[in-house]
């Protein structure tokens, strides 16, 4: 694994390949044992969490269904500033056991809005599994993400979704930026 550069930053490798598909093993089991009799419904949001949510999914060894939404980010007209639209689910999750997926928390705002845009729609159980956590960044004291992959420091992370302007979701291995040759 060697450096990566992105719009002239230097990124050096932080997770290898071996350790995510390791976790998102792990991560499965877990779902596994929890929900099993219960055909959760992963709710992946989009762009970044494709990777994270498909392998997870694949990890769950019971039944199961997968969905995919985006959020559309639009100026709202309270102090909230931008918030987000999720645009893509096209059947109903009243009474359903939803996970949600996700790449990164990072403040957790956009995460406390879609928790929120969800909970609306009655799904029987809410639940949020994400691969990254930056808990020193989260300002949202009710987003506690339930399944984490790696908790991590407040750092740009690039690789296995996580994109620095469309670029870098497709690497297998999850980089970091330098600080330090940047
Ligand atoms: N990398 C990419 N996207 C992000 C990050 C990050 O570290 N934090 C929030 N969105
Ligand atoms: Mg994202």
């Amino acid at each position: 694994m060697e450096q990566k550069t992105y719009k002239g930053l230097k990124f050096v490798p932080y997770i290898e390949a071996d350790k995510i598909h390791a976790r998102v093993a792990e991560l499965g089991v877990a779902i596994t044992q929890e929900y099993t009799g219960r055909n959760p419904l992963l709710v992946c949001v989009l762009n970044g969490a494709a990777p994270f949510a498909v392998d997870l999914f694949r990890a769950i060894d019971t039944d199961a269904e997968i969905a995919f939404i985006r959020l559309k980010s639009y100026e709202g007209t309270g102090s909230t500033g931008t918030v987000k639209q999720v645009l893509g689910l096209s059947d109903s999750i009243e009474g359903r056991d939803i996970i949600v997926v996700e790449d990164i928390i990072d403040t957790g705002r956009t995460m406390q809005k879609l928790l929120a845009d969800l909970q609306a729609l009655k799904p029987a159980s809410l639940r949020v599994a994400t691969l990254l956590f930056k808990p020193e960044a989260l300002q949202c004291p009710n987003v506690k993400p339930d399944y984490v992959g790696f908790s991590i420091p407040v750092k740009f992370i690039i690789g296995y979704g996580l994109d620095i302007d469309g670029m870098a979701r497709n690497l297998k291995d999850i980089y970091i930026l330098n600080e330090e040759t940047n």
